[in-house]
């Protein structure tokens, strides 16, 4: 697997991706574009690597999924705003590995603590306590009515 910046080319799959996970609470498409031009070291791509030369050559059989996310105001305070594997991809560590080299990249911009959200009955929990991610809040109507979120927050260990 291969995990690198994101480029227009790959807007289409990203934001299908994004619309077969999250539904009514996808981002829109033209904001993927604009994060691109915005922070486009935060928007990263996984593909599979392939030996087989025409297996890659069509965009499609390599997409695995996608990670972006900002810094903020602050730049020592971002977030991680979407996180999605494609479903034939999951459970192969193909999130987490997503999920670390971003918070490599963020770090290495000088981020310092990271936050993001998760419905509290996602099993992605499991995934962002095991990359470092600790509780610090919940809203029961963080996105409106009957939509509620936690808020994680991973803070920079020192011998980073
Ligand atoms: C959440 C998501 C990105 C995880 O990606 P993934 O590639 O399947 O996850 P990984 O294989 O890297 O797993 C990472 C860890 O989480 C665990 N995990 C992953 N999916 C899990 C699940 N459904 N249930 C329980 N644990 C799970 C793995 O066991 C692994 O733990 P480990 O490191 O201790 O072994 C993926 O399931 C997805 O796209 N879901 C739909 C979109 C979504 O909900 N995104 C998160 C929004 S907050």
């Amino acid at each position: 697997m291969n995990i690198r910046t994101a480029t227009k080319a790959d807007m289409a799959q990203i934001f299908q991706l994004e619309q077969a996970a999250f539904g009514e609470h996808c981002y829109p498409d033209f904001l993927f574009r604009q994060w691109l031009d915005l922070s486009p070291s935060l928007l990263l791509v996984a593909e599979a690597e392939s030996t087989d030369e025409s297996a890659c050559s069509e965009r499609n059989s390599a997409f695995l999924g996608y990670v972006v996310g900002s810094l903020g105001e602050v730049k020592a305070q971002g977030w991680v705003l979407s996180l999605a594997v494609t479903e034939s991809a999951r459970g192969k560590g193909v999130g987490k590995a997503l999920l670390e080299q971003f918070i490599a990249r963020a770090t290495s911009m000088g981020c310092k603590q990271l936050r993001l959200t998760v419905h509290p009955d996602n099993r992605a929990l499991h995934l962002y306590h095991s990359c470092g991610f600790r509780f610090e809040s919940a809203e029961a109507d963080y996105f409106g009515p009957n939509e509620p979120r936690q808020v994680l927050v991973r803070v920079k260990p020192c011998e980073e």
